[in-house]
């Protein structure tokens, strides 16, 4: 199986999942990458038993739209019954590295709102420790050099992100992003609360003290579901 065929199997598993754990009319929440891609386009073909979607980037906003998904503000929302996307890495207790695409603020904005938090990966994604994946932070671009400097200190090997054109990449949110090369997360939790808290960081792509609550995980062999 390709890598794309595994990616479209876990988008279904997605799919099927939302439909058989969430109640009709009910608002589900989406999340960012070429994994989610696959639930996206699976989501569309049962899109009329929901009210609609939060959606985690401007790339899923506007794949949503395409299929005549309704997408709210999550200021219209309290709460959501499920929220689904991918990771660049998740250990065994459910932690994950995000943020490869750069939506990871959004991302944990809607994560922190969702009840449950539906990982979808291939078995490429499944580490024991994670930092093999560089780490990204989102951060105020004014505070880049300084907080490279710290992360230095900690450790890692820290590179300013490039868009295809060689420009700075620039978030949805306006702001860089920092890939951690290098790092050793024995503790993804304490390294979580400690990046979070240096000024300039908006968002470290840490995902500990709010991570997945399942992970619905592609393989040759099918669709696993591991719960945490
Ligand atoms: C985007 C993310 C993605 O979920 C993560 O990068 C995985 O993407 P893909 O499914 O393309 O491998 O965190 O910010």
């Amino acid at each position: 199986m390709t890598q794309d065929e595994l990616k479209q199997l876990v988008g279904r598993a997605a799919a099927n999942y939302v439909l058989s754990n969430v109640a009709q009319g009910a608002v589900v929440g989406v999340g960012t990458g070429s994994t989610v891609n696959f639930f996206i386009d699976e989501l569309a073909a049962v899109k009329d038993r929901f009210r609609g979607a939060i959606s985690s980037s401007v790339a899923s906003t506007e794949r949503l739209k395409k299929h005549g998904i309704v997408v709210l503000e999550l200021d219209e929302v309290e709460t959501l019954p499920v929220y689904v996307d991918g990771a660049d890495e998740i250990d065994r207790e459910g932690h994950m590295i995000k943020g490869g695409g750069g939506a990871l603020t959004r991302e944990k904005i809607v994560a922190m709102v969702a009840q449950t938090f539906v990982c979808i990966a291939d078995t490429s994604k499944r580490v024991d420790r994670l930092g093999g994946f560089p780490l990204p932070i989102e951060v105020i671009p004014m505070a880049r050099a300084a907080l490279m400097r710290r992360l230095v200190d900690l450790g890692g090997d820290p590179v300013l992100r490039l868009a295809k054109d060689q420009s700075v990449f620039v978030s949805d949110n306006g702001n860089s992003i920092l890939d951690v090369h290098g790092l050793t997360i024995e503790n993804p939790e304490a390294l979580e609360i400690e990046i979070n808290s240096w000024p300039g960081v908006v968002t470290v792509g840490l995902f500990a003290q709010r991570g997945a609550n399942i992970c619905l995980l592609g393989s040759a062999d099918g669709v696993e579901r591991i719960d945490y």
